[in-house]
């Protein structure tokens, strides 16, 4: 298997978690490879069952680096079955004064960097008319707008579209496309509240079950929605967010 971004939070848990599993795991990241080396020095740790994990370096928006890495993958594995698409990046600023630049990033990693990502997985399933698994790491911005977020809620908006576009277009050949959409898990990503308790205790009281996510908590969802127990699952995306997908404010009776 291979998961993108791999090199620190939910990728990272994710990588160690498919390596518990006994699975080969190839270790995608972009810049920093001693955070890599962290994550495949976890694997190596959790493993009881056998496998082994590689660090392929790759920015997921290249198309060139992209292919470059899943022939890595695939020569030193000898095959793929899972990808997972984790590797994602936001900006903030209000929409009225959004950098192009900005923008094109986030869309950039986020939304073509998981098809490119898709597409190469896809060629070599087909090609060698073989089942495999697609898994896409969304939000809970899927579906929640994020006001001063426009392009993540964008590239998040458009993972679903992309899950149930390729479910459809490959269920026939034994391919199945899902996606989870976390909900606020503690991780770099989330480094302006995980450290700041009045900010942190804010996000909570946006959350049903009162308590944010940890990175083990999505690395679950991913090792079910990857293995023969979800085999008749497919173009879904479940949310994994402690219940913030049902809106928190409305908990009481407010209306009537
Ligand atoms: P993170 O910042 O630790 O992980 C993102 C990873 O993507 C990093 O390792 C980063 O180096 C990598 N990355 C960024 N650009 C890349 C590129 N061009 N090519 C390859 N790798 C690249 O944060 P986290 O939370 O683990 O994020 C992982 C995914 O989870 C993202 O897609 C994020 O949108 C999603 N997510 C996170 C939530 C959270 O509350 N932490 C909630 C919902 C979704
Ligand atoms: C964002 C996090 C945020 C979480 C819940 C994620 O998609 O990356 O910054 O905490 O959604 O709102």
């Amino acid at each position: 298997m291979l998961v993108t971004g791999a090199s620190t939070g939910i990728g990272r848990a994710t990588a160690v978690r498919f390596a518990a599993e006994g699975a080969n795991v190839a270790i995608n990241y972009s810049r920093k490879t001693a955070e890599a080396e962290e994550t495949a020095r976890q694997c190596q740790a959790a493993r009881t069952r056998g496998g082994r994990e590689i660090i392929v370096k790759g920015d997921v928006s290249d198309e060139a680096q992209v292919k470059a890495a899943f022939a890595e993958t695939l020569a030193r594995f000898g095959g793929l079955d899972v990808l997972i698409n984790n590797a994602g990046i936001q900006k903030e600023s209000p929409s009225d004064e959004v950098e192009m630049a900005d923008f094109d990033r986030v869309l950039g990693v986020n939304m073509r960097g998981a098809f490119l990502c898709a597409r190469e997985a896809l060629h070599h399933f087909v090609a060698l008319k073989k089942p495999g698994v697609i898994l896409n790491n969304s939000s809970v911005h899927e579906i929640i707008p994020k006001p001063g977020f426009v392009s993540y809620s964008m590239s998040k908006g458009a993972i679903e579209n992309m899950t149930r576009t390729l479910a459809l277009e490959y269920a026939g050949r034994g391919i199945r496309v899902n996606t989870v959409g976390p909900g606020a898990i503690v991780t770099p990503i989330n480094d302006a509240w995980v450290h700041d308790p009045k900010a942190r205790a804010n996000v909570e009281s946006h959350i049903p079950m009162g308590r944010v996510g940890q990175p083990g908590e999505i690395a679950a969802v991913f090792a079910f929605l990857a293995s023969d127990e979800a085999s008749y699952i497919t173009g879904q995306t479940l949310y994994a967010c402690g219940g913030m997908t049902l809106f928190a404010e409305f908990r009481e009776n407010w209306a009537s």
